[in-house]
């Protein structure tokens, strides 16, 4: 008995002492293991007489009790300090700063962009595209405006090189060569034809873009954005053109009092042809659209041309003109956005400052809705 307990005493202070599991697991299988000291002991109750027993046995298991008993305390003791040390190497500091990510921005130009599309698809327009490096026969021919017409000076149009090895001598009013003699479009109006010889008639289209004049001062860069915009049918008329430009106008700016001026005009691609101005008034050094141009304090500004498109254009495009008509219009993007959005120099868009970009940028999830207007500001 007492042999037993001086053993009890060394194995309970080495379990006190055990720093790790597997220490504590050896001294577990050294006492209470199939081997160990005290199953041995309960082993010699076997031979031990009755009465002897009922004394022994008693002891052996009060002893094997304990010794369970601090093994388990020392496990817990144990375990929970692992689970401390683990959750103090694994902390994350909230207070680093965070990484240094891009930052993008959606430029204003494809902002507006997106407007328009979505003002525009919810009058039954699609979007159309054409190539930016075009033929002379669409640029020009087809839109009426032949080799000599005086109106293709007006365009400062970047010609490619191979077209001055031509001899200039085009022949651009034939389909076939004019097609050769390769150009930057000076305008969105080339889309019109090509959407009208892919799709024919009837056709709801707007064609927003990049064009090029070589041209460049405060107001102008010799690249810029317009918007095409064409509906044909069997009844179309100029009163159509106008309802659809106010009614695109007043989703545009977000307000009802926007009032459209259509002024007689020329273009070689649109019989009769109206320029179109929309009323202003001067807030301090900004232009505000609205109102009517004539009321005190207000003036009128030019947005854009359009008018009944020209049968030789219909006739071009392979649109029967006896058929079908309608109307054309096209302003230049970079300019209603320079309005709607308060920025004065063109310049400045293409310049590709990350200040200006910041300042004047959208957020990417800021996509604009007529649901949720279409004019979020950044
Ligand atoms: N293409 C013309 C330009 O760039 C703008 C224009 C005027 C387009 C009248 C049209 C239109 O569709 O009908 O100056």
């Amino acid at each position: 008995m007492t042999e037993l307990t001086a053993q009890k005493q060394t194995t309970l202070d080495q379990i006190g002492a055990a720093t790790t599991l597997d220490a504590l697991e050896e001294q577990r299988v050294a006492a209470l293991g199939k081997k160990g000291w005290v199953s041995l002991a309960l082993k010699t109750l076997g031979s031990m007489s009755p009465d002897e027993r009922k004394e022994v046995a008693p002891a052996i298991q009060a002893v094997r009790g304990e010794v369970a008993a601090a093994i388990d305390a020392k496990k817990g003791e144990l375990e929970s300090a692992a689970l401390e040390a683990q959750l103090a190497s694994e902390t994350i500091d909230l207070t680093l700063p965070a990484p240094d990510m891009a930052k993008g921005s959606v430029h204003p130009v494809s902002q507006v962009m997106d407007e328009l599309a979505e003002i525009f698809a919810d009058l039954g327009f699609a979007v159309a595209t054409g190539p930016e490096i075009e033929d002379d026969w669409h640029n020009f021919t087809a839109l009426n405006m032949d080799e000599s017409h005086p109106a293709r000076a007006m365009h400062d149009t970047f010609y490619f090189p191979d077209a001055a090895a031509d001899g200039g001598n085009p022949a651009s009013s034939s389909e076939a060569v004019g097609q050769k003699r390769m150009l930057l479009r000076t305008h969105t109006s080339p889309v019109q034809i090509r959407s009208m010889k892919e799709q024919g008639a009837p056709i709801r289209i707007i064609a927003p873009g990049r064009v090029y004049r070589s041209d460049s001062d405060a107001t102008h860069t010799p690249m810029f954005h317009q918007v095409e915009g064409l509906v044909i049918d069997r009844d179309i008329h100029l009163g159509h053109l106008k309802w659809t430009l106010e009614t695109f106008f007043k989703a545009f700016f977000e307000r009802e009092d926007i009032t459209l001026r259509l002024r007689p005009s020329y273009f070689p691609f649109t019989e009769p042809s109206v320029e179109f101005d929309v009323g202003y008034a001067n807030e301090g050094d900004r232009r505000v659209v609205g109102g009517h141009g004539d009321a005190p304090g207000h003036d009128w500004m030019e947005l854009g041309g359009s008018g009944m498109v020209n049968r030789r254009v219909l006739e071009f495009a392979g649109v029967d003109p006896d058929e079908y008509q309608g109307f054309a219009f096209g302003l230049g993007i970079d300019r209603i956005a320079m309005l709607k959005y308060g920025m004065n120099d063109l310049r400045a868009f293409f310049d590709g400052d990350p200040r200006w970009l910041s300042h004047y940028g959208f957020s990417p999830y800021d996509q604009p809705t007529l649901s949720a207007g279409v004019g979020a500001r950044p």
